[in-house]
């Protein structure tokens, strides 16, 4: 009897041994690539200062995520706190105290927002860049100029720590730094006005293969904690809904966060898209009719 306990005593100092250097192992890779560094030069953004461009800046902000993960205040706000995932908070985007500081220039927001590098050159953890690296010169200047307008808010920045299952997912190649995703070098921002338009439905559509997939079939979000469900299948196949739905189904659903069915959408879904414009909503449908249809999930 005694030997067996001292056998499960050294079994269970050896598993937890075991779990130690596993763990060192994970946090000492992923620590290299987070810690990785991604020289881009960027030009200096020549910025508006006319009300209309602001108030387009805005829209961007509160439709394409930024509200949501920088605070609609942009002083910073929990995007996931979760042991397995990380303690992830959108840092304040203001001069207040806490936020980007004075020495924060407007190529540094570029580089942030286009490239998904920070001002030291490491990659940013979970701000999605990739959706956003393409952005039209004149929107990203219009951006730029609303995020600096808005006033300073006082909020201490919680450092990103990233946890030990995202740092596995990171070694695995399931979540990526949009830094490591973007080719930097040939980065071309699109040319492209807003308009009923396929072509302006791609341009907006950036901001939903995040969360639904390059091919946009849905499925699976692997930087979402367990308890998210899959996103939903955008393409016109059987196994999704869209491909009975209507222009105006898709767009109710967009502005009201319920199916034609009455059925609620998750909030992992985020409301900010109920913002976008009566063209970005129908320029959006008019592109994904084009897509080739897909089976759910297979990215
Ligand atoms: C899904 C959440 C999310 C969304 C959406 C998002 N961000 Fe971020 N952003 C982050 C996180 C988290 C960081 C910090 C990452 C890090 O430090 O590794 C960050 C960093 C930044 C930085 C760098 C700040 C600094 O102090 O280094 C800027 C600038 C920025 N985001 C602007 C934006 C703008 C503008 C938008 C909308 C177009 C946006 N973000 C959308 C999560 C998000
Ligand atoms: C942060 C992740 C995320 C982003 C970004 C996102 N979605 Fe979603 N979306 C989801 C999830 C998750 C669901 C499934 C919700 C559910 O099952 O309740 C969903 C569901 C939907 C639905 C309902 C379809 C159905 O079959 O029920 C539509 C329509 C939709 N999204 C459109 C979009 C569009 C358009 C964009 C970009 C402008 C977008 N989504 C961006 C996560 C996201």
């Amino acid at each position: 009897m005694r030997k067996f306990l001292k056998f499960l005593g050294l079994a269970a100092i050896g598993l937890v041994g075991l779990l130690a250097v596993v763990l060192g192992v994970v946090f000492y890779k992923s620590g290299l690539m987070l810690r990785r560094l991604h020289p881009v030069t960027v030009a200096s953004p020549v910025l508006p200062t006319d009300p209309a461009a602001i108030a387009r800046g805005q829209h961007l902000a509160a439709t394409r995520g930024c509200l949501d993960c920088h605070g609609p205040d942009l002083g910073g706000a929990k995007v996931i706190d979760d042991p397995a995932m990380g303690r992830l908070y959108g840092p304040n985007l203001t001069l207040g105290k806490g936020g980007r500081g004075p020495e924060f220039t407007d190529a540094d927001f570029v580089r942030a927002i286009r490239h998904g590098v920070a001002p030291d050159g490491r990659g940013l953890f979970l701000m999605p860049s990739a959706d956003y690296s393409r952005f039209t010169e004149s929107d990203m200047a219009d951006l730029i100029a609303y995020v600096k307008s808005v006033p300073p808010v006082n909020r201490a920045r919680v450092p990103v720590a990233v946890g030990p299952v995202a740092r596995a997912l990171m070694l695995a190649g399931k979540i990526r730094l949009a830094a490591d995703e973007i080719d930097h070098a040939n980065l071309r921002p699109d040319v492209v006005t807003p308009a009923v338009s396929v072509e302006y439905g791609r341009y907006v559509a950036a901001s939903c293969t995040g969360c639904h997939g390059p091919n946009l079939s849905g499925g699976k979000i692997d930087i979402g904690p367990p308890d998210w469900p899959p996103a939903a299948n955008l393409t016109p196949h059987a196994s999704g809904r869209l491909a009975k739905w209507s222009e105006s189904d898709f767009m109710q659903t967009l502005r009201t966060a319920k199916r034609p069915d009455g059925s609620e959408l998750s909030p992992v879904m985020p409301r900010a898209f109920s913002g976008l414009s009566e063209t970005e909503m129908k320029a959006l449908w008019a592109y994904l009719q084009t897509l080739p249809p897909v089976p759910t999930g297979t990215r």
